[in-house]
């Protein structure tokens, strides 16, 4: 075998192009375009890349290889030592903002941690992590979850939800949380931000929208600046007094962020639904057993990662293996197929128990929240939040999924409809612990 880095033929680079690049940005980078996303996933495009990728990562050995990007070469990891090798390495040498990324990513977010380097970067890591550490938020956080998952299933209108229900829940929920109560009704403010992540969906390749963009940008920060400062008690925003900041930080900036990130993790719980809803076994054992219920919502995550792929950029020459890889190149790593890797035994099941004896948080194939220097500062506050969600769901009704369909006896499909998911909510057959006859606050905290 021959030293360095090798490069893909050019029917893999074809291949790769169309059935991971192309079907990525179609998909949408920064939010899921439901007409592309059900095409995709009608013609299982990410399982046709996964066995593309599996037959590259035979032929050159489990080694990273170069293939066309957007913007000249870039390397595909394909091997477990590579994704450590970058996900733990330095993100000033791997940088998280790659300008693909950042071109879509400036117009909702210009001045956000991702975006930042260097020196501004550490100082508004500090500040993202002191704020998103939220422990004292525990228990009013849960309460909302309870009340509105209660509001939503009273509110339904007949026995099915869908995924537009389940949202109008999950943002109210959200806004809550980021905000304070008096946001629960502010929809304005999602949807500026929803705007922003559509027009974010084409890196920056749509240049006469960009004055729009920036103004809404401005409105929407404007927005948020006020809940900053009323400061509603309960609220993350109450915690940014408390947060270690510079003249540098821009606290209002880091919110945009957030806000997408709620949404991410509410297309997480309705994974998780989805999957308990086609397991009784693993739900009947959730309901009692917090540790069992988060490592159902964390398995949702890595059979359908919500990040599906990380970008970074190397900012100076990097020795890879005897080849210098040179600055500015960009790094994927396919995430959303690593995560099935066909060398794990779980791969395409749902088995919650790797993250109840650690194989799924140690394997580096597996990495929803990403690892290293780069791992979401909302790792904790995703796997509260996502499964006291799913507990409020499941202590009020039976949920039998509609749509997408799911056999839980065949190896589940690399990619599931969201758009499309919709479940027959009915009252409950299996014994819970009655929502009201435990106080949110009593509980055990996960
Ligand atoms: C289940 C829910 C979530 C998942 C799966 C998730 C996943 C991720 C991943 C994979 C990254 C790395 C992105 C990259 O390398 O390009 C990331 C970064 C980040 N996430 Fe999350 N996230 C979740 C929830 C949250 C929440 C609730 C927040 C905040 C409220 C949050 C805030 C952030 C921030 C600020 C970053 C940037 C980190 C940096 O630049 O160092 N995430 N997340």
């Amino acid at each position: 075998m021959t030293k360095g880095i090798p490069h893909a033929s050019a029917g893999e680079n074809l291949q790769f192009s169309t059935l991971y690049t192309a079907t990525s940005l179609l998909r949408g980078i920064f939010i899921l375009t439901p007409f592309w996303t059900s095409v995709t996933t009608k013609f299982d495009t990410h399982r046709k890349a996964a066995d593309l990728i599996t037959k590259m990562r035979v032929r050159y050995g489990g080694r990273s290889v170069w293939v066309k990007g957007l913007s000249g070469k870039m390397l595909l990891v394909l091997s477990q030592g590579d994704v450590k090798r970058v996900l733990d390495g330095s993100d000033e040498v791997f940088s998280l903002a790659n300008p693909q990324k950042v071109a879509g990513i400036k117009q909702f977010q210009p001045d956000s941690l991702i975006v930042s380097q260097g020196e501004l970067r550490r100082d508004r890591r500090r500040f993202n992590d002191a704020v998103l550490t939220f422990d004292p938020l525990k228990d009013r956080f849960r309460a909302v979850a309870h009340e509105e998952i209660e509001a939503l299933l009273s509110e339904l209108d007949g026995t099915v939800m869908t995924k537009e229900d389940a949202f109008r829940a999950f943002r109210r929920i959200a806004r809550r949380c980021l905000f304070g109560d008096s946001a629960r009704e502010d929809d304005a403010i999602t949807e500026m931000l929803l705007a922003l992540r559509r027009n974010a969906n084409w890196l920056g390749r749509k240049p006469w929208t960009k004055d729009k963009a920036a103004q809404l940008y401005d409105r929407l920060a404007a927005r948020i600046a006020k809940y900053a400062s009323a400061a509603e008690p309960g609220s993350l925003m109450s915690r940014f007094p408390e947060a270690p900041t510079t003249p540098q930080t821009n606290p209002v900036g880091q919110v945009t962020h957030w806000m997408m990130a709620f949404d991410v993790t509410s297309l997480g719980i309705l994974h998780a639904l989805a999957l308990l809803a086609v397991h009784p076994e693993h739900r009947a054992r959730a309901m009692g057993d917090e540790d069992h219920l988060r490592a159902c919502f964390w398995e949702a995550l890595r059979l359908w990662a919500l990040v599906p792929s990380l970008t970074r950029v190397t900012t100076e020459p990097v020795d890879w293996d005897g080849e210098i890889v040179p600055a500015g190149v960009e790094i994927l790593i396919p995430s959303v197929i690593l995560h099935r890797n066909p060398q794990l035994e779980y791969a395409d099941r749902f088995t919650p128990e790797v993250w109840l004896d650690g194989r799924g948080q140690r394997d580096w194939w597996i990495h929803p929240f990403a690892k290293g220097p780069g791992e979401c500062p909302g790792k904790g506050l995703g796997l509260f939040l996502g499964p006291a969600i799913l507990e409020a769901f499941l202590q009020r009704r039976d949920y039998e999924l509609l749509e997408p369909v799911l056999d839980a006896d065949r190896p589940l499909p690399y990619m599931f409809d969201s758009s499309k998911t919709s479940f027959a909510v009915s009252k409950p057959t299996t014994r819970a612990p009655s929502p009201d006859s435990e106080s949110p606050s009593g509980r055990k905290s996960a």
